[in-house]
């Protein structure tokens, strides 16, 4: 047998070797392209050839060669891990596995479950800027110079402009909006907030508000309180309970913390609740007249509400969670439990 006709039968064993595990292809290759290989008894038949002959024969050879580590190639690419034994257990009609398929954040959930309903009893949805001047984050809402919250300790500042610093909270959006339009207003403002404050199970630096402002002729205390009721019956349940203490804000007068009724049943509620079974939710009060001037609105034509929630804090309740941290983790053993909460 020639050279020629010998390659044409080496060939098809080629392309016929069984290469079903990495050791295999690994074995192949050693035996033709390796030091003592089979190669080398090609290239010595090669050398004597005749040399009329050489010419076609050296195209042949390459050809071989080349299909050689075409084989040794996709043997490596299609990661012919598997053990020969392995391969039966294909079976190429099974349906195949499940793509993971995002999920919501908890907080989107929720934000997304509170706009709804704000929405529905007419308030729409704005939204201002997380750097704000000293303005509308303190002045504009009646906050005296001295006060604490206008500290270093309580406030992010931004270095290179004295005047400018992270929102501490939401109700900058309400000066804003304020100023830009005419009452009769009705909006909720969503949004990041930020605190100088050591990151713990119950505080970050970075969490988020959803802030209510209503303002109008003749709204009253009681408006306020039955839009909250109304909140929290549709948000935590029809049978929901919620009560008023009397609190500060700057730029409310009266001012209120809300209470929901959390229930005494159990251990944990003794505990989330300390002992009294109820659980603070938000702040509100009446639009301090000053505040409304500070913005050029008449204060003896109009009043109005405004309250302010924080969403973690929310998203905690609902879903009893324990670490405020877990929010900022993106650990996915955390996030895949809200996968079916669309
Ligand atoms: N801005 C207040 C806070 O961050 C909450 C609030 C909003 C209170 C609106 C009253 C009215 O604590």
């Amino acid at each position: 047998m020639g050279l020629k006709e010998q390659l044409q039968a080496w060939a098809s064993e080629i392309t016929a070797a069984p290469l079903n595990s990495a050791e295999e292809v690994e074995q192949f290759r050693i035996e033709w392209l390796g030091r003592k290989g089979r190669m080398k008894d090609v290239m010595a038949a090669f050398k004597e050839a005749p040399n009329e002959e050489k010419r076609e024969l050296g195209k042949l050879i390459n050809e071989f060669k080349q299909s050689i580590e075409a084989r040794v190639a996709s043997g490596a690419a299609s990661g012919a891990e598997d053990s020969g034994s392995e391969k039966a257990d294909h079976d190429w009609t099974r349906p195949a596995g499940g793509v993971p398929v995002g999920a919501h954040h908890p907080l989107s959930v929720v934000r997304r479950d509170i706009i709804g309903i704000l929405e529905r009893m007419g308030f729409v949805v704005s939204e201002g800027p997380e750097i704000e001047d000293d303005w509308h984050v303190f002045s504009g809402l009646n906050f005296p110079e001295e006060h604490p919250a206008r500290d270093m300790q309580d406030t992010f500042f931004v270095d290179r402009a004295p005047d400018m610093l992270l929102r501490t909270h939401t109700s900058s959006v309400q000066v804003r909006e304020m100023e830009r339009r005419d009452p009769p207003m009705r909006i909720i403002m969503p949004g990041r907030v930020f605190r100088n404050e050591a990151i713990s199970a119950r505080a970050h630096c970075m969490f988020h508000q959803i802030e209510g402002l209503y303002i109008d002729k003749g709204v009253s205390f009681a408006d306020l309180k039955q839009t909250l009721l109304r909140f929290a019956q549709e948000f935590f349940g029809a049978d929901t309970r919620i009560r008023l203490r009397p609190s500060y804000f700057p730029f409310t007068e009266p001012s209120a913390e809300v209470d929901v009724y959390w229930g005494l049943e159990t251990e944990v509620d003794k505990r989330i609740t300390k002992g009294t079974g109820w659980l603070e939710i938000l702040g509100c009060g009446m639009v301090d007249p000053a505040v409304l001037e500070a913005s050029g609105i008449d204060s003896r034509e109009y009043s109005g509400f405004a309250f302010g929630m924080g969403v973690e804090r929310i998203t905690m309740l609902k879903y009893q969670i324990g670490d405020l941290r877990a929010f900022f983790e993106s650990d996915m053993r955390f996030l895949s439990q809200f996968e079916g909460e669309f």
